[in-house]
């Protein structure tokens, strides 16, 4: 008798395909919202499901009563959990699984590229040669900010951080970081380590964010912080939008402060502040960190192994609390 599942948003045709061929799966082509999910929950009576956070799906304090008893796992398809409220899930007994890994390789390649595509202006010649008929438009390239052999802070040193370090390594870069404890030599392979995020930030001639978002990162780039910065620093996030007071970023690229941002990630998605469309310094993506198809099936099919050993009484393979 194959588990009972309900698949809360649109997945990739693969992890459709093996949720619909190894569980009963209520599978929706939408996200929807979690009241309709629990609906849905008591309805397929499920085991399981599977989400992925944004605007209108999350676990907290707020709902977590309302997740039907029959509902062992809820799985998201995400490394982030930022949406999950874990220690109300642990107080219910509620099973919470991430995917972590897979997809740290894809997310820094995003990384990586906004850092490049932002110095370099990428954004605007794009759009000169596709929409404006060619170069004669710009009269001569605006010149952008060299990448190589620069200084290249990271702010959140866990996997996708030392993987965007390895990029920057790449292209000759000397490597800065930040996280709450220093890692050991064999993953720092040479990047310098700053106790305090501030004391760092004056020597970055590019920041790009890889930290969780928490209480302690709300906001940890704002006015002070991006003062910090040299004057024509280039910014980057592909982490979560949270970690940026907007309206302080807003000002640091429109004052000159900032040469230029690529942005993945905004406080509101994916209704995000359209002010950022419209500065040419900003090279911006929507929320693809992760976007390639082996990287989404990867993940699909990771949530889909952990709800497989947990209804089949084994323990789950990315717990985020034991
Ligand atoms: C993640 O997996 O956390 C990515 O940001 C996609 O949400």
């Amino acid at each position: 008798m194959p588990g009972r599942i309900v698949v809360a948003r649109k997945y990739p045709p693969n992890v459709v395909a093996r949720a619909k061929a190894e569980f009963d799966a209520l599978v929706f082509d939408k996200a929807i919202p979690m009241p309709e999910l629990f609906q849905a929950c008591r309805d397929h009576k499920a085991e399981a499901f599977l989400f992925s956070g944004g605007n209108n799906q999350f676990l907290d304090a707020t709902n977590i009563a309302e997740v039907p008893p029959s509902v062992k796992i809820a799985a998201t398809i995400s490394v982030g959990f930022d949406h999950i409220d874990v220690a109300a899930c642990r107080a219910k007994g509620l099973i919470v699984t991430n995917t972590p890994e897979i997809l740290t390789g894809c997310t820094a390649d995003t990384a990586f590229t906004l850092l490049l595509c932002a110095a370099r202006r990428f954004g605007e010649y794009f759009r000169v040669m596709h929409e404006q008929g060619g170069w004669k438009a710009m009269g001569g390239a605006p010149l952008g900010t060299r990448v190589h052999g620069k200084r290249l802070g990271i702010l959140g040193f866990g996997r996708i951080g030392q993987a965007v370090a390895d990029r920057g390594r790449g292209f000759g870069m000397r490597i800065l970081y930040h996280d709450v404890a220093r890692k050991i030599p064999e993953q720092e392979r040479g990047a310098e380590y700053f106790a305090s995020f501030e004391e760092m930030l004056p020597h970055c001639d590019f920041l790009s964010l890889h930290a969780d978002f928490n209480p302690r990162t709300a906001k940890i780039i704002n006015a002070r912080t991006l003062a910090l910065l040299p004057k024509g620093a280039v910014f980057v996030n592909a982490a979560r939008g949270g970690l940026v007071d907007e309206d302080a970023l807003y000002d640091a690229l429109t004052s000159g402060h900032l040469a230029a941002a690529g942005l993945d990630v905004f406080q509101q998605e994916p209704d995000f502040d359209t002010r950022f469309a419209g500065l040419s310094n900003v090279f911006i993506t929507p929320h693809a960190g992760s976007a390639t198809h082996e990287t989404r099936d990867a993940m699909g099919f990771r949530a889909l192994d952990n709800v497989a050993a947990v209804l089949g009484g084994r323990a789950p393979i990315d717990p985020l609390w034991r």
